[in-house]
Protein backbone atom coordinates (compact mmCIF):
# COMPACT_ATOMS: atom_id res chain seq x y z
CA UNK A 1 0.00 0.00 0.00
CA UNK A 2 1.63 3.51 -1.09
CA UNK A 3 1.13 6.21 1.80
CA UNK A 4 0.31 9.61 0.77
CA UNK A 5 3.12 12.00 2.71
CA UNK A 6 2.62 15.12 0.57
CA UNK A 7 -0.80 17.09 1.28
CA UNK A 8 -3.01 17.03 -1.55
CA UNK A 9 -2.62 18.35 -5.34
CA UNK A 10 -5.34 21.25 -4.82
CA UNK A 11 -3.90 22.42 -1.50
CA UNK A 12 -0.75 22.62 -2.85
CA UNK A 13 -1.45 24.69 -5.76
CA UNK A 14 -3.56 27.12 -3.56
CA UNK A 15 -0.69 27.79 -1.64
CA UNK A 16 1.81 28.22 -4.46
CA UNK A 17 -1.15 30.46 -5.86
CA UNK A 18 -1.04 32.30 -2.68
CA UNK A 19 2.65 33.09 -2.40
CA UNK A 20 2.89 33.70 -6.30
CA UNK A 21 0.33 36.18 -6.53
CA UNK A 22 1.82 38.01 -3.32
CA UNK A 23 5.36 37.73 -5.75
CA UNK A 24 3.45 39.54 -8.46
CA UNK A 25 1.42 41.99 -6.87
CA UNK A 26 3.86 43.25 -3.99
CA UNK A 27 7.27 42.53 -5.03
CA UNK A 28 8.81 45.15 -3.01
CA UNK A 29 7.76 42.62 -0.18
CA UNK A 30 10.72 40.58 1.22
CA UNK A 31 10.02 36.93 0.57
CA UNK A 32 12.37 34.13 2.10
CA UNK A 33 13.92 34.01 -1.68
CA UNK A 34 16.04 36.56 -3.44
CA UNK A 35 13.56 37.77 -6.55
CA UNK A 36 13.60 40.80 -9.48
CA UNK A 37 16.47 42.71 -10.42
CA UNK A 38 19.32 41.16 -7.35
CA UNK A 39 18.01 37.44 -8.41
CA UNK A 40 18.65 38.59 -11.95
CA UNK A 41 22.07 39.58 -11.53
CA UNK A 42 23.31 36.67 -8.97
CA UNK A 43 22.18 33.96 -11.89
CA UNK A 44 24.59 35.84 -14.66
CA UNK A 45 21.25 36.95 -16.97
CA UNK A 46 22.79 39.44 -19.17
CA UNK A 47 22.12 42.93 -16.75
CA UNK A 48 22.48 46.04 -20.63
CA UNK A 49 19.60 43.27 -21.57
CA UNK A 50 17.75 43.41 -18.44
CA UNK A 51 18.20 47.02 -17.55
CA UNK A 52 16.54 47.78 -21.03
CA UNK A 53 13.23 45.91 -19.91
CA UNK A 54 10.37 48.10 -18.03
CA UNK A 55 10.51 47.61 -14.20
CA UNK A 56 7.33 45.36 -14.16
CA UNK A 57 9.30 42.46 -16.56
CA UNK A 58 11.67 42.31 -13.76
CA UNK A 59 10.54 43.33 -10.52
CA UNK A 60 8.29 39.66 -9.95
CA UNK A 61 11.58 37.40 -11.51
CA UNK A 62 11.14 34.35 -8.92
CA UNK A 63 13.98 32.05 -11.41
CA UNK A 64 16.65 29.51 -9.65
CA UNK A 65 19.34 29.60 -12.76
CA UNK A 66 19.55 31.20 -16.11
CA UNK A 67 17.89 28.59 -18.94
CA UNK A 68 19.75 30.59 -21.61
CA UNK A 69 22.98 29.28 -20.06
CA UNK A 70 22.00 25.94 -21.49
CA UNK A 71 21.79 26.37 -25.02
CA UNK A 72 20.68 28.75 -28.00
CA UNK A 73 16.97 29.85 -29.16
CA UNK A 74 17.25 30.94 -32.78
CA UNK A 75 15.22 33.39 -34.55
CA UNK A 76 11.75 31.60 -35.92
CA UNK A 77 11.58 28.91 -33.22
CA UNK A 78 9.09 28.06 -31.33
CA UNK A 79 9.08 27.91 -27.49
CA UNK A 80 7.39 27.14 -24.15
CA UNK A 81 7.87 28.52 -20.72
CA UNK A 82 6.31 25.79 -18.23
CA UNK A 83 5.50 28.27 -15.20
CA UNK A 84 6.13 31.46 -16.82
CA UNK A 85 5.35 33.51 -14.06
CA UNK A 86 5.10 37.45 -14.57
CA UNK A 87 7.34 36.48 -18.05
CA UNK A 88 10.73 37.92 -17.35
CA UNK A 89 12.20 34.37 -19.38
CA UNK A 90 9.43 34.86 -22.11
CA UNK A 91 10.39 38.52 -22.48
CA UNK A 92 13.56 37.14 -23.66
CA UNK A 93 12.65 34.22 -25.84
CA UNK A 94 10.47 36.74 -27.50
CA UNK A 95 13.53 38.81 -28.45
CA UNK A 96 15.70 35.80 -29.38
CA UNK A 97 12.90 34.29 -31.30
CA UNK A 98 11.83 37.32 -33.29
CA UNK A 99 8.70 38.30 -34.85
CA UNK A 100 8.87 35.17 -37.26
CA UNK A 101 8.65 33.01 -33.74
CA UNK A 102 6.50 31.92 -31.44
CA UNK A 103 6.72 32.06 -27.20
CA UNK A 104 3.82 30.17 -25.09
CA UNK A 105 3.90 31.05 -21.21
CA UNK A 106 1.86 28.75 -18.92
CA UNK A 107 1.04 29.29 -15.67
CA UNK A 108 -1.64 28.62 -13.10
CA UNK A 109 -1.83 31.93 -11.45
CA UNK A 110 -4.44 34.67 -12.28
CA UNK A 111 -2.14 37.56 -10.73
CA UNK A 112 1.70 36.31 -12.57
CA UNK A 113 -0.60 35.74 -16.23
CA UNK A 114 -2.22 39.11 -16.00
CA UNK A 115 1.37 40.98 -14.77
CA UNK A 116 2.78 39.10 -17.98
CA UNK A 117 0.61 39.77 -20.64
CA UNK A 118 0.33 43.52 -19.69
CA UNK A 119 4.07 43.75 -19.84
CA UNK A 120 4.03 42.22 -23.10
CA UNK A 121 1.87 44.51 -24.32
CA UNK A 122 3.90 47.54 -23.02
CA UNK A 123 7.09 45.52 -24.41
CA UNK A 124 5.13 45.44 -28.18
CA UNK A 125 6.09 41.65 -27.90
CA UNK A 126 3.11 40.00 -29.91
CA UNK A 127 5.21 37.10 -30.49
CA UNK A 128 5.05 36.42 -26.65
CA UNK A 129 1.38 34.73 -25.75
CA UNK A 130 0.38 33.73 -21.92
CA UNK A 131 -1.73 30.85 -21.27
CA UNK A 132 -3.60 29.66 -18.17
CA UNK A 133 -3.28 25.76 -17.19
CA UNK A 134 -1.61 23.70 -15.13
CA UNK A 135 2.02 22.06 -15.90
CA UNK A 136 0.63 18.64 -15.63
CA UNK A 137 -2.04 19.29 -18.29
CA UNK A 138 -0.29 21.94 -20.87
CA UNK A 139 -2.19 23.53 -23.15
CA UNK A 140 -0.28 22.94 -26.06
CA UNK A 141 -0.29 20.28 -28.88
CA UNK A 142 1.96 17.35 -29.62
CA UNK A 143 5.06 17.79 -30.87
CA UNK A 144 5.03 21.81 -31.36
CA UNK A 145 7.69 23.39 -29.58
CA UNK A 146 11.19 23.71 -30.67
CA UNK A 147 12.25 24.80 -27.34
CA UNK A 148 11.23 24.38 -24.00
CA UNK A 149 12.39 26.29 -20.79
CA UNK A 150 11.68 26.28 -17.21
CA UNK A 151 12.79 28.19 -14.31
CA UNK A 152 12.15 26.95 -10.67
CA UNK A 153 8.51 25.33 -11.27
CA UNK A 154 8.73 21.81 -11.41
CA UNK A 155 10.31 21.83 -7.80
CA UNK A 156 6.56 22.90 -6.76
CA UNK A 157 4.64 20.35 -9.01
CA UNK A 158 3.89 17.28 -6.71
CA UNK A 159 3.87 15.10 -9.87
CA UNK A 160 7.32 15.25 -11.07
CA UNK A 161 6.58 12.46 -13.56
CA UNK A 162 3.73 13.95 -15.10
CA UNK A 163 5.13 17.20 -15.61
CA UNK A 164 7.79 16.05 -17.56
CA UNK A 165 5.52 13.72 -19.74
CA UNK A 166 3.59 16.93 -20.39
CA UNK A 167 6.76 18.99 -21.49
CA UNK A 168 8.33 16.34 -23.50
CA UNK A 169 4.59 15.52 -25.21
CA UNK A 170 5.15 19.06 -26.43
CA UNK A 171 8.53 18.73 -27.71
CA UNK A 172 8.93 18.17 -31.21
CA UNK A 173 11.85 15.38 -32.56
CA UNK A 174 14.70 17.08 -31.43
CA UNK A 175 13.39 19.37 -29.33
CA UNK A 176 15.37 21.17 -26.62
CA UNK A 177 15.23 21.78 -23.09
CA UNK A 178 16.62 23.97 -20.43
CA UNK A 179 15.87 23.66 -17.45
CA UNK A 180 16.96 25.32 -14.23
CA UNK A 181 15.35 23.71 -10.99
CA UNK A 182 16.26 22.51 -7.44
CA UNK A 183 17.82 19.36 -7.11
CA UNK A 184 18.41 18.01 -3.47
CA UNK A 185 20.85 14.74 -3.38
CA UNK A 186 19.15 13.66 -0.45
CA UNK A 187 16.42 11.43 0.35
CA UNK A 188 13.82 14.31 1.50
CA UNK A 189 12.18 13.35 5.19
CA UNK A 190 8.48 12.85 5.44
CA UNK A 191 7.90 15.50 7.45
CA UNK A 192 9.42 17.95 5.43
CA UNK A 193 6.81 16.11 2.67
CA UNK A 194 3.94 17.03 4.68
CA UNK A 195 5.04 20.46 5.70
CA UNK A 196 3.03 23.15 2.77
CA UNK A 197 5.53 25.75 3.77
CA UNK A 198 8.34 23.99 2.47
CA UNK A 199 6.66 23.29 -0.79
CA UNK A 200 5.92 26.51 -1.75
CA UNK A 201 9.26 27.62 -0.92
C1 LIG B 1 9.15 30.22 -8.61
S1 LIG B 1 7.95 30.93 -9.70
C2 LIG B 1 8.93 31.03 -11.17
C3 LIG B 1 8.27 31.85 -12.24
C4 LIG B 1 9.14 32.11 -13.48
N1 LIG B 1 9.58 30.88 -14.09
C5 LIG B 1 10.33 32.98 -13.15
O1 LIG B 1 11.47 32.52 -13.35
O2 LIG B 1 10.13 34.11 -12.67
C6 LIG B 1 6.90 29.55 -9.99
C7 LIG B 1 5.73 29.78 -10.94
O3 LIG B 1 5.23 28.51 -11.33
C8 LIG B 1 3.83 28.51 -11.32
N2 LIG B 1 3.40 27.12 -11.07
C9 LIG B 1 3.74 26.32 -10.03
N3 LIG B 1 3.19 25.10 -10.16
C10 LIG B 1 2.46 25.14 -11.31
C11 LIG B 1 1.66 24.18 -12.00
N4 LIG B 1 1.47 22.97 -11.51
N5 LIG B 1 1.08 24.55 -13.15
C12 LIG B 1 1.24 25.82 -13.65
N6 LIG B 1 1.99 26.76 -13.05
C13 LIG B 1 2.60 26.43 -11.90
C14 LIG B 1 3.47 29.49 -10.21
O4 LIG B 1 2.18 30.01 -10.40
C15 LIG B 1 4.57 30.53 -10.32
O5 LIG B 1 4.19 31.60 -11.16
Amino acid sequence: MTVRVAPPTEVLRKEVQHRYTEVATKPDQTFHFHHGWPMAEILGYAMDRVDAMPLQAVESFAGVGNPFSLGSIQPGETVLDVGSGAGFDCFIAGQAVGPKGKVIGVDMTEAMLEKARGTAQQMGLEQVEFRHGFIEELPVPDASIDVAISNGVINLCPDKYKAFEEVFRTLKAGGRLYLADIVVHKPVPDAAKANVDLWTA
